[in-house]
């Protein structure tokens, strides 16, 4: 029997940067779980690591760890799939190389300095090794210039590219969407002593990465991954690509004021922010029925089923984790009473994974079938494909058993603490305590482990997927 071995002369030139990027991102998916675990133990256990390992340092390592890999997975991918539809080599690749490993650099100074460099005086000179205090975003200012010179290699090496060879839908609206991904970065970057301004400014950060640009970016993922692997009419693809883009800026750009309910801004921010934000979901259903359509239109046939299978995963995890459960707390009526609790944790946790961790793994999927040399795999695989099936599956029940423990959890304090108690010191207190609260905290902890064993299959099946299949290049679609 052949073993076909990962190889990166079965790649191009992008693609082989792109697999670098894929493996540090993986790497860091790990020690977001790793770390999510921990702090989900500390809610149970408060005392356990105090004063080593606290709880605050490891919430800022998950949720730091969880937007770096995604962009790492968002890089990847767009190198991916970069030299396929320009027709040309990437321009500037050397570049590429040397922002890969200039990323990598500050992500591990960053990752010690949140471990290890957590106290002294916050002055302005300290504003420099420091963790900044902004959620998601917190590198200290040094690695923020690293990333953002990163990412404007990362932008040169896409738009030349582009210009050069042929434009196509999916490199047009990239493109596009890459000049607002980088430029957002900038405005969670000024440094301001109000807490009010500096949250309106993180914000555009924020929201604007997650609701809109980054919206945009997996919906050139999609339609890349639907013509691939289900060899779907590009005509149709594109011309759903345009109308999502549209919605998605249309809702989510003023959608941004479902964070300034009660942050200090002015009260036109109720109305604006509710209307927008509740169309926001509309666009989100429409790449459902898309993803749906043209799976359906091909019979569901594709030569490469588990990255098809987190395609769909995607579409359904978006919808319901970014439309849904983003539309329950997204009127100020409603937002009043659930701001900030649990409930927001259940959004974010089902947001992030149904809506970008499942497109990531997807392309993590492509890569390796052509990296093993354009391996078919399919419903027949030599070794049963137990693993990709089992590891689909408790990913996606861990999380989504995370999501409703935490809606559990969510419910009982905007019940007990703000309805009842009038969000009150007391009434914060209460719900706390509170049998409801504590059991969901519990079941995240059990569907947190279920996750992370679905995790471990992943890079087991990641590792030995293909090995044994025989190579269908020609055939790309059966
Ligand atoms: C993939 C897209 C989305 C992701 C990844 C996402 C993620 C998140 C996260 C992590 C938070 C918590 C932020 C914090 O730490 O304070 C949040 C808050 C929020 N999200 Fe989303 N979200 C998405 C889409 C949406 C959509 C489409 C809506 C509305 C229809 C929405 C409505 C909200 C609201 C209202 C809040 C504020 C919650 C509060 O007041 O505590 N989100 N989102
Ligand atoms: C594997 C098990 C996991 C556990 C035990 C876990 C646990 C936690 C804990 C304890 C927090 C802090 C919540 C708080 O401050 O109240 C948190 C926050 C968060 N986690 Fe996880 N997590 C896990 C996996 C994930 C995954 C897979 C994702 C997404 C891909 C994710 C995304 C987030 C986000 C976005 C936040 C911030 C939420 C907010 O501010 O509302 N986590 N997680
Ligand atoms: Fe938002």
């Amino acid at each position: 029997m052949t073993i076909n071995q990962f190889n990166t002369q079965n790649l191009n030139v992008g693609q082989k940067l792109a697999i670098k990027y894929f493996s540090v991102a993986v790497v860091l998916f790990a020690a977001q779980i790793l770390f999510g675990l921990i702090a989900g133990l500390q809610y149970l256990q408060p005392d356990l690591f105090y004063g080593v390992l606290d709880f605050n340092v490891n919430r800022t390592v998950h949720i730091n760890a969880m937007i770096i890999w995604m962009l790492y997975g968002f890089i990847g991918a767009s190198y991916w799939l970069l030299e396929d539809e320009t027709g040309i080599s990437i321009v500037g690749i050397k570049w590429g190389h040397f922002s890969f490993w200039l990323l990598t650099v500050a992500v591990i100074i960053v990752v010690l300095v949140y471990l290890f460099i957590q106290w002294g005086p916050g002055t302005d000179a300290t504003i420099w090794f420091i963790n900044e205090g902004r959620e998601y975003i917190e590198a200290p200012r040094l690695a923020d210039i690293g990333i953002v010179i990163c990412m404007l290699i990362f932008f040169y090496n896409v738009a030349a590219t582009v210009s050069k060879g042929k434009v196509t839908g999916i490199t047009g609206v990239l493109t596009l969407d890459l000049v607002a991904l980088a430029g957002l970065y900038l405005a969670g970057m000024f440094y301001t002593t109000n807490i009010s301004l500096d949250q309106f400014w993180w914000w555009w950060v924020i929201h604007l990465w997650v609701e809109a640009t980054w919206e945009v970016l997996v919906g050139c993922i999609m339609a890349w991954g639907l013509i691939t692997t289900l060899g779907a009419s590009r005509k149709i693809v594109t011309t759903w690509l345009y109308i999502e883009v549209a919605l998605m800026f249309g809702a989510g750009i003023l959608g941004l004021g479902h964070h300034y309910f009660w942050i200090g801004t002015p009260e036109y921010w109720f109305t604006v922010g509710g209307l927008f934000s509740a169309l926001e979901p509309i666009p989100l259903v429409a790449m459902v029925v898309h993803a749906v359509y043209d799976s359906g239109k091909h019979g569901f046939k594709s030569n490469n089923h588990p990255a098809m299978a987190w395609l769909i995963a995607h579409a359904f995890g978006n919808f319901f984790g970014a439309g849904v459960w983003g539309f329950m707390h997204t009127l100020p009526q409603i937002n009043l009473y659930t701001h900030g609790t649990q409930w927001t944790a259940s959004h974010g946790h089902l947001a992030f994974f149904g809506a970008y961790a499942t497109i990531i793994i997807a392309m993590f999927y492509f890569a390796v079938q052509k990296w093993r040399g354009g391996v078919t795999i399919r419903g027949d695989l030599v070794d049963s494909g137990w693993k990709w099936k089992w590891s689909l599956a408790l990913l996606n029940i861990g999380v989504m058993g995370m999501t409703i423990a935490l809606l559990i959890s969510g419910y009982e304090q905007s019940q007990i603490e703000r309805a009842i108690g009038g969000s009150t010191w007391l009434g914060y207190f209460q719900a706390q305590i509170h049998p409801w609260f504590v059991e969901g905290l519990v079941w995240r902890q059990i569907m947190g482990y279920i996750t992370a064993l679905g995790f471990i299959l992943l890079v087991w099946d990641l590792l030995t997927i293909g090995k044994k299949e025989p190579l269908e290049l020609e055939s790309k679609v059966a």
